[in-house]
C-alpha cells in the first residue's frame, strides 16, 4: 500500500487531504465524522472580527438596560471581559477538537484591526490549536493605497502574529497579488510557515427585477483548480522550504494528485465535503491509493513536486507560450 503520511508547517499528518475551513468543520460531531474518513488535519471556520465585534455591542446594549433597571446585573458581567464572551465559543470548539480529535488543529482568524490578529491568534493557540490559519480576505478597492501598501499591510500582520505565537503559521492568499512570488517570498522571510493557495472571493450578483446586490455562495467545481496548480507549480520551486496548500476545486482523488504533482504538500476540501458529506474523504483517499498503486508511486511523498516548474528554465516563458498554444488549439464546435 502507498504511504499517504505526510507534513505539512511542521505537523505530521496521517494523509495529504485537509478538510478547510467551513460549515463541516464547525462541529464536533462532523469533525469526528471528517477525521474516521482520514482526514490529515482540519481546519475550523474564521473567528471574523465583525462577529466578536457584533456580539460585543449586543451584550453592551443588553448591559445599559439591565443597568437602568438592575444595578446589581452589571457584577456578572465586568466591562473588562465583554470580549471573551464573544470569542468563546471559537475557543471551545478549539477545545473540544483538540480534546475528540487525534489529527492536527487549525484555527483561522480573520481580523480587521492590526492589533485584533495577534490578540485573536495568542487566544487560539492558548486554547490548543496545533497551528493558526489568517485567513486576509481584504478587498483593495482604494485608490490611494499602492500594491505596496496592500502588501506592507498584510506584512504587518504576519509580523505582529508571529511576534505573538508560537505555533505554526499559515496564510490564506487570494491569487490577486501583482507579483505573487515577490509577494510570497517576503511573507516567508516573515516567518510564514505555509501558504494556502488560493482564498474563494464569493463576488455578489445582481437581481435585475430589484437592482438589488444578492450575495451568492456557489461551490466550486474541479475546474477552478487550475489557477492554485499554476502558482503551486511556479512557487514549489522557488519557496522549498514553505508548506504549500492547495484551495480551490479539489473534488477527487485525481485533483488531489495534480496538487501534489505540482508541489503542494496538501489539498484542502470543502465544497466537495459540502456537497458529498464527510465520508467523500474515505473515496477520495481510497481512489488515491489505487491511482499510486498503478503508477508504481511507493508514497505521496514521492510524488510531490515532480511535476513543478522546477522542470521548466522559464515559467513566464512557459506560461506564455502555453497561452498561445491554448489559444491556437480551439477548434469550432459543430
Ligand atoms: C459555506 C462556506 C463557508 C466557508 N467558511 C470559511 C471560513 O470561515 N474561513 C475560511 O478561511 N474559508 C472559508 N471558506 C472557504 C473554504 O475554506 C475554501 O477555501 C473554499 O471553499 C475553496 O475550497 P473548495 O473548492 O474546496 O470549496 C468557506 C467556504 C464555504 C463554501
Amino acid at each position: 500500500m502507498p504511504g499517504m503520511a505526510t507534513r505539512y508547517l511542521g505537523l505530521p499528518l496521517v494523509s495529504p487531504v485537509i478538510a478547510s475551513a467551513g460549515p463541516t468543520t464547525g462541529k464536533i460531531e462532523s469533525l469526528v465524522e471528517l477525521a474516521d474518513a482520514g482526514v490529515g488535519a482540519v481546519v475550523l471556520p474564521s473567528l471574523f472580527e465583525e462577529e466578536v465585534v457584533a456580539e460585543e455591542l449586543s451584550l453592551h446594549e443588553g448591559l445599559e438596560q439591565g443597568t437602568n433597571s438592575y444595578a446589581e446585573s452589571i457584577d456578572f458581567f465586568p466591562a473588562t471581559d465583554y470580549y471573551d464572551l464573544g470569542i468563546d465559543r471559537h475557543l471551545r470548539l478549539v477545545e473540544q477538537a483538540k480534546k475528540n480529535l487525534s489529527i492536527p488543529v487549525i484555527a483561522s482568524v480573520n481580523a480587521a484591526h492590526p492589533g485584533s490578529w495577534s490578540r485573536y491568534a495568542t487566544m487560539m493557540a492558548e486554547a490548543g490549536a496545533d497551528a493558526i490559519e489568517l485567513n486576509v480576505y481584504a478587498m483593495a478597492a482604494d485608490p490611494s493605497r499602492s500594491a505596496a501598501d496592500v502588501e506592507a499591510s498584510y506584512l504587518d500582520i504576519v509580523k505582529a502574529v508571529r511576534d505573538a505565537v508560537g505555533v505554526p503559521l499559515a496564510v490564506k492568499l487570494s491569487p490577486y497579488f501583482s507579483s505573487l512570488p515577490h509577494f510570497a517570498a517576503s511573507l516567508v522571510r516573515e516567518g510564514v510557515d505555509g501558504l494556502v493557495l488560493f482564498n474563494r472571493f464569493y463576488a455578489p450578483d445582481l437581481d435585475l427585477a430589484t437592482l438589488a446586490v444578492e450575495p451568492k455562495l456557489d461551490l466550486s467545481t474541479s475546474r477552478e483548480l487550475r489557477l492554485p496548480l499554476r502558482w503551486l507549480g511556479i512557487l514549489r520551486p522557488q519557496l522549498p522550504q514553505v508548506s504549500l496548500a492547495a484551495t480551490s476545486g479539489v473534488h477527487t482523488a485525481g485533483d488531489v494528485a495534480k496538487a501534489l504533482l505540482v508541489g503542494a504538500d496538501v489539498a484542502c476540501m470543502t465544497s466537495a465535503v459540502l456537497r458529498e458529506g464527510p465520508s467523500h474523504i474515505a473515496s477520495v483517499l481510497s481512489d488515491l491509493r489505487v491511482w499510486l498503486s498503478n503508477g508504481d508511486y511507493e508514497s505521496v511523498d514521492q510524488l510531490r513536486g515532480s511535476v513543478s516548474a522546477a522542470n521548466t528554465s522559464d515559467p513566464a516563458l512557459f506560461e506564455r507560450s502555453n497561452y498561445v498554444k491554448v489559444l491556437s488549439s480551439y477548434a469550432p464546435q459543430g
